[in-house]
C-alpha cells in the first residue's frame, strides 16, 4: 500500500502531519510524531509582531548607545545586517532538521506586507523545506473593503514568493467572498499551495465579570465539513497543493479529506487531546479503510470524490439546499 503523497512539491511518506501548534515546539514530541508516521511537520508560527518588536527593541537599544557614547555604535552590527528574527525560531529549524528526517514546514504569521517578510529568507537559509504563510487579518471597519483584504493577501504572498525559492503555501481563512478566485490568484502568483482553513479564537462574554475574553476551543469533527466543501470545489480548478486543516479527529476524517482532494492533511486538536501516538492510530485506520475499499495508493484516493467526480455534484454547492432543508428531521 502506497501512502506517499506530493505536497508543495515535497515527496512525503504519508499525507498526515501535525499542523502549526505547540506540538512542534520540542524535539521529543517531534520525534514521537515522526515515529508515529508523520509525513512532515508544520512549526508553530513566527509572528510578525515578534519580529517587529525585536526590530523596535534593537533600534531603541542602538539609539540609547548613540546618545551616550557617540563612538560606541561601531561595536554594533548595522541594523540591516542584524538578524532580528527571533533567533530561537531559526535555531529550532536547524535542530529539527538535524534530529529528524522530517521535511520541516516553517510558518510565518503577519497581516500586512512589512519588514518581517524578509525573514522568510532567513527561514529558508535556516533549512526549512517549505514555508506556510498565515495571513490572518480580520476586517472590522466599514472603511475596509473585501477587495482590499484580498489584495493584502496577494501582496504578502507576492513579496514572500519573491524573497525565497522554497515552496510557499498560504493558510487561508474561509471568510472571503470568493475563496476560489483568491486561490486562483495565489496560484497565478506562483504560490505552491493553500491550507484550508485557519481556525480563529472567538470572543466570549463572561456574564459574571462582564468582561469580553478571547477564547480558543479545540475543534470538533463538524469543523471538517467546511474544509471538505472547499477541497472538493477547488480540486479540479487549481493544480497547487491543497492542505486540509481543521476538524480531523478520526481516520475516516483523513479518508474524507483525501477523497475530497487534499494532498496533505494537518491535525492539531486531536493530537493535543490524545498525544502524538494518535497520529499512528489515524494512519492505521487510513490503511485499514484503503484495504477494505481496495485503494492501493493515496494518489488513487485524492479527489476521487471532488466535485467533478462525485455522483451528486450539487451536494458541494447550493443546488440541493432546498431538498436538504426539506429532508431535515429532528
Ligand atoms: C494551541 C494552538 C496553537 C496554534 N498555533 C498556531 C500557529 O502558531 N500558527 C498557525 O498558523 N496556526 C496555529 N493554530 C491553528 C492550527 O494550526 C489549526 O489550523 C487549527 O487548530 C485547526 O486544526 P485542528 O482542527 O486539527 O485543530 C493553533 C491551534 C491551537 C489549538
Amino acid at each position: 500500500m502506497n501512502l506517499t503523497t506530493t505536497y508543495l512539491g515535497l515527496k512525503l511518506k504519508s499525507p498526515l502531519m501535525p499542523g502549526a501548534s505547540p506540538l512542534t515546539e520540542n524535539l521529543d514530541s517531534i520525534r514521537q510524531l515522526e515515529d508515529a508516521g508523520a509525513g512532515a511537520i508544520v512549526m508553530s508560527s513566527l509572528f510578525a509582531e515578534q519580529i517587529e518588536r525585536s526590530e523596535a527593541a534593537f533600534a531603541r537599544h542602538v539609539s540609547r548607545w548613540n546618545e551616550n557614547f557617540a563612538e560606541a555604535t561601531t561595536i554594533f552590527p548595522q541594523q540591516d545586517d542584524y538578524s532580528v528574527a527571533p533567533a530561537e525560531y531559526l535555531d529550532r529549524i536547524a535542530h529539527i532538521k538535524a534530529a529528524t528526517k522530517l521535511p520541516v514546514i516553517a510558518s510565518l504569521n503577519g497581516s500586512h506586507p512589512g519588514n518581517w517578510v524578509s525573514h522568510a529568507r532567513l527561514i529558508a537559509d535556516a533549512g526549512a523545506d517549505a514555508l506556510e504563510l498565515n495571513t490572518y487579518f480580520l476586517a472590522t471597519l466599514r472603511s475596509v473593503s473585501g477587495p482590499e483584504i484580498e489584495e493584502r493577501v496577494i501582496e504578502i504572498a507576492r513579496a514572500v514568493r519573491g524573497a525565497v525559492k522554497i515552496p510557499v503555501t498560504v493558510k487561508l481563512s474561509p471568510f472571503y467572498s470568493s475563496v476560489a478566485h483568491l486561490v486562483g490568484r495565489l496560484e497565478d502568483e506562483g504560490i505552491d499551495g493553500v491550507v484550508l482553513f485557519n481556525r480563529f479564537f472567538q470572543p466570549e462574554i463572561d456574564v459574571d465579570t462582564l468582561e469580553v475574553n478571547p477564547k480558543l476551543d479545540l475543534s470538533t469533527r463538524e469543523d471538517l465539513r467546511l474544509r471538505l466543501r472547499w477541497l472538493g470545489l477547488l480540486r479540479d480548478q487549481v493544480k497547487l497543493s491543497l492542505g486540509c486543516s481543521g476538524g480531523v479527529h478520526a481516520s475516516t476524517d483523513v479518508v474524507r479529506a483525501l477523497l475530497a482532494g487534499a494532498d496533505g492533511v494537518q491535525v492539531v486538536s486531536s493530537l493535543l487531546g490524545h498525544g502524538a501516538a494518535q497520529l499512528g492510530g489515524l494512519l492505521t485506520g487510513l490503511k485499514h479503510w484503503m484495504e477494505q475499499n481496495e485503494y492501493s495508493s493515496v494518489d488513487q484516493m485524492r479527489g476521487a470524490l471532488s466535485v467533478r467526480n462525485c455522483p451528486d455534484a450539487e451536494a458541494y454547492e447550493r443546488g440541493n439546499y432546498l431538498r436538504t432543508l426539506q429532508l431535515w428531521r429532528p
